[in-house]
Parts: C-alpha cells; structure tokens; sequence
C-alpha cells in the first residue's frame, strides 16, 4: 500500500529518504526551514553532491511524487507517517545538540491527530524520546490517540547513498505498538532487506553502537598501520591476511587520517556522554576517539618529518577536501582539520577536491583553491593526499612532478600505488607501508 510521507529535515537523510520513497511509489511531502534550499528543490536542483540524486529528483518531480515546502501544517496534516531527519550535531561540550528535533517537535506538534506515526530518523540520544513527547503533551497531543512514536535509524552511508537506500543492510524499527511496527514493516518491505524489530530505547542503541563499532575499526586499523611502519611491512597484505577471516571481514579496515564526516566522531562522543551521565567510564569508546585525534597529528608529523616544524616558508598542495570521496560534504573533514594545522605553523596551502569545493570555501580562507591536481603542485614543496577519490589514482606523475619544487608525496588515505610513484623518482610516504 502507498503512503502518504512527510520529511521533515530534507538535509542529507531526509532528502535521500524523501527519493527513495517516493520512488518505491509513496507521495511524499517534505518540509525544511531553509527556504533557500527549499527553492532550489522545487526547481529540481539538489543541494547536495550524491550519484542518483539529480535523476529521481526530477522524476519523482515530474511523476507529483515529490513536494517541498516550507510549510508544516501543509506537510504534516497531509501525511499518515512524519519523519524526522533534522541534524543532531554535537555542542561545544560533546554533547548531542537537540535543538532541532525540538523546534521540529515544536512546529509539528499542533498538526497531530488520528495516530500520526511520528517516526525519528535522526540519531538521537536515549533521553530525547521523552523530550518529543514531551512537546507533543504541552501542546495538548495524546500518545495512541493524537500520535504513535517510533525510532527508525539511519544507517546508509555518504558516497552510495542512493544505492544504500534501496540495498539497506537492516532496517531497525523501533517501535512497542504492533500495528505501527506493520506499518513500518510494509513501508520497506520493497527494500528485501533483514527488518528488525525491538523497542525504541534498543534502536537508539543499535544506531550509537554500530558507529561506534565502525569507528573502532578504522582507529584498530590505523593503530597497526601505524606499527606495521615500525617494522617495514605493508599493512596492505596485513589486511589483506586478515580479510578472510570471516569474524573479520574486509570493510571499514582502510588505513588513513581517520574519521570524520557528520557522523562517525559525534555519534562516538554522544554515547560516551550517555555513558558518563550514568555513572559508566567508557574508557575503551574514549581510546578510540583519542587515537583518531592521534592519527591527524601523525600525518602533520609525517609532513614535519619532510619540512620541518615551521613551515612559514613552504607551499603544500592538497588533494582533498571532503570527509569521504564521492561527496560534496566537509562537515568535520579531518582534511579541513589538517589544514589548518598546518596553516597556523605557517605553511601556505593550495588545494583542490573534485566535489567539494564550494562547501569548503564556507568554512575555510586564507587557502589558495586550485582548478585541478597540477595546478596544487606548482610552487609547491609536496603532495599531501587526504581524501581518497579515485580520480587521484590517474595522476600523470611526470607532469605533477615537473610542476613540484621537491618531488614528495604524502599519501594520507594509500591511494597511490608505491612503487609506481617511487619509480617516477618520488619520495611516497603513506600510512602502514
Ligand atoms: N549524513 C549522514 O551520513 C547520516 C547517516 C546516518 C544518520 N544520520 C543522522 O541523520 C540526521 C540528519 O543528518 P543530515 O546529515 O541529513 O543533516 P543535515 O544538516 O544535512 O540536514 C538537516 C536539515 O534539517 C533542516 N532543519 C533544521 N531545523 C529544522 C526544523 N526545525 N524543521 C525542519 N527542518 C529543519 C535543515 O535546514 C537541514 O536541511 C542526524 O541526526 C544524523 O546524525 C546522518
């Protein structure tokens, strides 16, 4: 059966969520505050960088699928199931910033009744499903009679976004009342994937503990890179000894700067918060937020090692500047982060990234932006890779090295193949080899 959806939050998630079920044929109203981005939606034009996108928007644009407002008594009063997808970034102090979930909560309270389902996409922390509920009671709005809650996290990844949607690894519902877990259910049942069912409180903890499992993995693996260099052995057959291991598996073990992203970090330090406030020391989740802090201030060793402390009079040119490849996203790049280490010991900085261009000059200046590759190189005294976009694997090493005052390539994600670039006559420094 098709159902009617609002999205409210049509940022990264709520956009993707808002494609994928209006193309599994539901109608679906989305609703932002940004009446910028807003408008660029209604005309067809995606506001975010993600392979698919731009194709089912205007689809699902052109087939009266798809709407996008700024207005929520239009998008809630219209729809049987309301999805929260605002974001839920970290304050200052680690913990989960809620403001949007509750001027969210806020705005679409009024507009509740017959059993909405209100169903949150958002990652959130334990404490906040008592907090929606709470807004709805002040305004009046009665659970089982006004609204039904349930918690649906998010798990797609940035970079295949599209395609995670429509292969989703599980869906988690969260939910106590049988009719809106079947609901729920038949809404995805096109997706063919696991479903599983549990309680709110448990989908919440499922989404906290699978980031904080991937994040382990990628702080594991840098940990051993970083010991494989010790020894003179190559992480890369490591992994690949390791790999087929079934307990271990291949995925999220790729040695490099760390990670960043809207995510992975911020989900880390909200579950270790959740911990603290009840009484728990999650030393082990604090070892792995504290070796990826770790892992940036190697690779500025690793360039240190090349140049020097002061870098007041060296250009380094950088290949890079989203979180992942395959995005248009900075939010929390470590590439950004490096950057500006960097920056403040003096080096002068040229970059470039295929996508992300334009969201890194909204939070970064006093860095030269570049055309492409070769024009990072000229002038400048190295290479420093950090993100890992394949687009970088085709680099003409002659040419970059004929523009390069020192032919020197740091490559922080080991996109490069080594001894085809040692070859050229560079010096390769990368990460575990
Ligand atoms: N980005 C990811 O890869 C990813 C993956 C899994 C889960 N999540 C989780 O999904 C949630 C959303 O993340 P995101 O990256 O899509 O965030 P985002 O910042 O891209 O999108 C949030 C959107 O909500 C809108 N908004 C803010 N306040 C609002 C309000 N009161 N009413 C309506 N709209 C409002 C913003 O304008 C923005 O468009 C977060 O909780 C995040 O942790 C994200």
């Amino acid at each position: 059966m098709k159902r009617k959806i609002a999205i409210i939050g049509t940022g990264y998630i709520g956009l993707i969520t808002a494609l994928g079920l209006s193309e599994l044929g539901n109608k679906v109203i989305c609703v932002d505050i940004d009446g910028e981005k807003i408008s660029l939606l209604n005309q067809g034009i995606s506001p975010i960088y993600e392979e698919g996108v731009s194709e089912l928007l205007e689809r699902n644009i052109k087939e009266k699928r798809i709407f996008f407002t700024k207005n929520f008594k239009e998008g809630v009063e219209n729809s049987e199931i309301i999805f929260i997808c605002v974001n839920t970034p970290s304050k200052d102090d680690g913990e989960v910033d809620l403001s949007q979930i509750v001027s969210s909560a806020k705005e679409l309270a009024p507009y509740l009744k017959d059993r909405k389902i209100v169903s949150i996409k958002s990652t959130i922390p334990v404490g906040a499903l008592s907090k929606i509920k709470e807004i709805f009671e002040k305004e009046g709005k009665k659970e089982k009679k006004d609204y039904e809650i349930a918690v649906v996290p998010e798990f797609l990844r940035e970079g295949s976004a599209i395609k995670d949607f429509f292969n989703p690894s599980r869906i988690v519902i969260g939910a106590e009342d049988e009719e809106v877990v079947n609901i729920l259910k038949e809404l995805f049942l096109p997706l063919n994937s696991p479903i599983v069912i549990t309680k709110p409180i448990t989908a919440i903890l499922i989404k906290y503990a699978s980031n904080a499992f991937l994040a382990m993995r990628i702080s594991f693996i840098n940990e051993i890179a970083n010991i494989c260099e010790k020894f003179s052995a190559d992480i890369s057959e490591v992994i690949e000894g390791m790999k087929y291991d079934k307990r271990i598996g291949g995925e999220y073990l790729s040695p490099g700067i760390g990670f960043g992203g809207p995510c992975l970090g911020k989900d880390l330090i909200g579950l270790i918060k959740m911990a603290e406030k009840k009484g728990y020391e999650p030393d082990f989740l604090r070892a792995i937020l504290e070796k990826n802090e770790h892992q940036v201030r190697y690779i500025v060793y690793k360039v240190k090692e090349e140049l020097g402390d002061l870098l007041y009079d060296y250009t380094i040119g950088v290949w890079g500047l989203t979180f992942k490849p395959n995005t248009n996203d900075v939010r929390n790049s470590l590439s950004i982060k490096i950057i500006n280490i960097l920056k403040n010991d003096g080096a002068k900085i040229k970059a470039y990234d295929p996508k992300g261009m334009e969201e890194a000059k909204k939070i970064i200046n006093d860095i030269e932006f570049c055309e492409d590759i070769y024009e990072t190189a000229k002038e400048s005294d190295l290479i420093l890779i950090l993100t890992r976009w394949e687009d970088f694997k085709n680099v003409d090493l002659l040419k970059l090295k004929s523009f390069l005052k020192r032919p020197v390539i740091i490559d922080g994600v080991n996109i490069l193949d080594p001894k085809e670039v040692k070859t050229h006559g560079f010096i390769y420094k990368g990460v575990g080899r």
